[in-house]
């Protein structure tokens, strides 16, 4: 019989006999995903696990901070903090293709993580042994999407999935492989996890790095972070969030268009909105939103967002559209 007891039970066990007496570490985002996966090592093998959140510069405004207070302060959880920023940003200078940038984004993850592995094996007390298990928030969709699942076509490398190196120098252990979001979210709830992550909105991995079309800059970055932060303050004042199934913010950072401001013409760039409803991301549909709530995203957007001159609305269900633009 499912239920989330019986899953926790059973992973608990099937973790603490592939672990045994290694040390583990757990890739923290701060999403739904790589926290249930993360509390279901805690329970089973407790401090022989450390999670890292690595800070790859393409992250939402605050997003940081908010791994630090919802998730550490709830579990007790051993938590590195490396900053990679500038390492991913070298490694996405001047690519532009989807795939490539989630190949290099997966990549990158996992450098990040061998490198947090030694540091930890080096801060250790005795200095010994080493990191042998990744844990990974991996999910059914996931896998399949990825290319992972029978007869199923790649339709989008994840970056924990299709984007891992051939010589990834850890064991996976992936927890949730087999579960579907909602699946998740209740084992996350009866394992103590706190609601505001149990019911965050999905994020991706690689972040606003394939929100981004054409090159990722730090300025672009910036842009996108701004028109990103007016977007989920509307919707949750709005009181939305419960409805949405998640809301990207898109730039078209090679696209322009000609505007006007004041008595000035503008040369600027689109912002994309991408709200979608959906069960469990394998298909979507684009939300119908108020339009007195886009009507205030989109002037706050352009009043306050320089680079941005007009806002657009995607109104595309998936299929034939993915949810994310890569
Ligand atoms: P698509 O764009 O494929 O997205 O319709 C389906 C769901 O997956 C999320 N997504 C990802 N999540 N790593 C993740 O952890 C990834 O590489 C990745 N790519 C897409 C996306 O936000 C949506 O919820």
């Amino acid at each position: 019989e499912w239920t989330p007891g019986n899953v926790i039970a059973e992973q608990v066990e099937a973790i603490r006999a592939t672990v045994g007496s290694d040390r583990v570490i757990c890739g923290l985002s701060g999403g739904v995903d790589s926290s249930v996966a993360a509390a279901l090592v805690q329970k089973a093998v407790g401090d022989q696990l450390t999670c890292v959140f690595v800070d790859h510069g393409l992250l939402r405004a605050g997003e940081a901070e908010q791994v630090e207070q919802d998730f550490v302060a709830a579990t007790g959880v051993n938590l590195k903090v490396v900053d990679a920023s500038q390492t991913f940003l070298d490694a996405l200078k001047g690519v532009t293709d989807p795939e490539t940038k989630r190949k290099i984004i997966g990549r990158e993850f996992i450098r990040a993580f061998e490198k947090a592995a030694r540091e930890i094996v080096a801060e250790s007390g005795d200095g010994e042994g080493e990191v042998k298990y990744l844990v990974q928030g991996t999910l059914y969709p996931d896998v399949v999407e990825s290319g992972g699942g029978e007869g199923a076509a790649n339709i989008k490398s994840h970056h924990n999935v299709g984007g891992l190196p051939d010589d990834l120098q850890f064991e996976l252990i992936e927890p949730l492989r087999t579960l579907f979001k909602d699946e998740v979210r209740a084992v996350g709830l009866e394992l103590g996890v706190p609601e505001a992550i149990v019911w965050r909105q999905p994020f991706p991995g690689p972040g606003l790095g394939i929100r981004i079309i054409g090159e990722v800059t730090a300025e672009r970055l910036e842009v996108l972070r701004a028109a990103d932060a007016v977007a989920r303050e509307e919707l949750t004042k709005a009181g939305l969030d419960r409805d949405i199934w998640q809301c990207p913010v898109v730039l078209l950072a090679d696209v322009r268009s000609v505007g006007v401001q004041g008595d000035g013409r503008t040369y600027g760039h689109p912002i994309v909105l991408r709200p979608v409803s959906s069960e469990d991301a394998m298909t979507a549909d684009w939300s119908r939103l108020p339009y007195e709530v886009l009507a205030t995203i989109s002037n706050r957007i352009t009043n306050t967002v320089p680079e941005v001159n007009r806002v657009v609305l995607d109104v595309t269900s998936k299929p034939p559209g993915t949810i994310e633009w890569e």
